[in-house]
């Protein structure tokens, strides 16, 4: 298979991430099945769909006719062969749970055309934790979005020791013909490119912190005005929740016994105490006053 030839596009898991790969997909001209094992998400992404498309065409940024045909490209399928038999490429978008992914990779396996690639979207487990259980390691790969699917550009595509050239280059095609601009990680490593990167600031900023040199805010400031960064570390953690930064940390630590992958104590004490950022009102900074959105960064 060529990248030209995927045509169809499972996604499974209608969350945060699936519901927008999946237009995401409708919109660049593939026929798209998305499923989820909760009938009420399934509902809600469909309904998201809609009030979004709706949103690009009132602004202009859409035809009523566009949408409606990338609509009509997508289906919401409440059984999950309904939506991946069919598929070229199936994107795996569900819980972080390695004993839950790996029971829905034995699923697809049997129940896509032997020709699909089995993706994961996971920002933490490799496809080599999954591949073993289907019948076609060599297709299996990570091919991880950036939140928000429809907005951000990268994809990392990540392959294990199994993965062909074949199919790392009709997932780089596929991801470029979603209008992204993949890079491919020749091998298998905890966190992928980004987000490694990003603990590594993160990281730096707590212990500057926790010396007293400065704080979090003079930090987020050093960082905007000095280095060009469009958000600050500390901003970037209450956005996107400390208690997912918290435990990550912990996954990468428990894979790697390295004490220096240990979470740092400040965002410990921060986690410990329910203060997780936007989400809980308080994390580095106080979002009570500022609605559910809280502090612009
Ligand atoms: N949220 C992010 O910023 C982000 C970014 C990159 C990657 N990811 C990865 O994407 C994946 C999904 O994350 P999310 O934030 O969209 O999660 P989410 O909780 O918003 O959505 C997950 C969805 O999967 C469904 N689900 C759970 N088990 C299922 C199963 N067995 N079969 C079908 N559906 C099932 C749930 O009902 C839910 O609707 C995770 O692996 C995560 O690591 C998340």
């Amino acid at each position: 298979m060529r990248a030209e030839d995927v045509r169809t596009i499972g996604v499974v898991g209608a969350g945060t991430m699936g519901q927008q790969i999946a237009l995401l997909g409708a919109l660049h001209g593939f026929t798209v099945g998305v499923h989820d094992a909760i009938g009420e998400a399934l509902k809600k992404a469909e309904a998201w769909a809609h009030t979004y498309l709706d949103g690009r065409v009132d602004k202009g940024r859409l035809t009523r006719a566009e949408a409606d045909a990338a609509l009509g490209r997508l289906t919401f399928a409440s059984d999950l062969a309904g939506a991946v038999g069919q598929a070229d490429l199936v994107i795996e978008a569900i819980v972080e749970k390695l004993e839950a992914k790996r029971d829905l990779f034995a699923q697809l396996d049997r129940l896509t055309p032997p020709h699909a690639l089995l993706a994961t979207n996971s920002s933490t487990i490799v496809s080599s934790r999954l591949m073993d259980v289907t019948s076609r390691p060599e297709k299996v790969l990570n091919l991880h979005f950036f939140n928000p699917p429809l907005v951000m550009e990268l994809v990392e595509v990540c392959r294990n020791a199994k993965t062909t050239d074949e199919t790392v280059a009709v997932a780089m095609g596929t991801c470029r013909r979603l209008g992204k601009s993949p890079i491919l990680l020749k091998r298998e490593i905890f966190g992928f490119v980004v987000n490694r990167l990003l603990w590594a600031v993160g990281n730096e900023a707590m212990s500057l912190v926790e010396q007293g040199i400065a704080t979090p805010e003079e930090i987020d400031t050093a960082m905007v005005k000095g280095a060009r960064y469009p958000i600050g570390p500390f901003a970037l953690m209450d956005m996107n929740g400390i208690d997912v930064g918290y435990l990550v940390r912990m996954e990468r630590y428990r894979e790697s016994g390295n004490e220096a992958d240990r979470p740092p104590r400040i965002m410990v004490e921060k986690y410990e105490k329910g203060e997780w950022g936007r989400k809980t009102g308080k994390g580095w900074y106080d979002h009570s006053t500022q609605g559910a959105e809280g502090r612009k960064p």
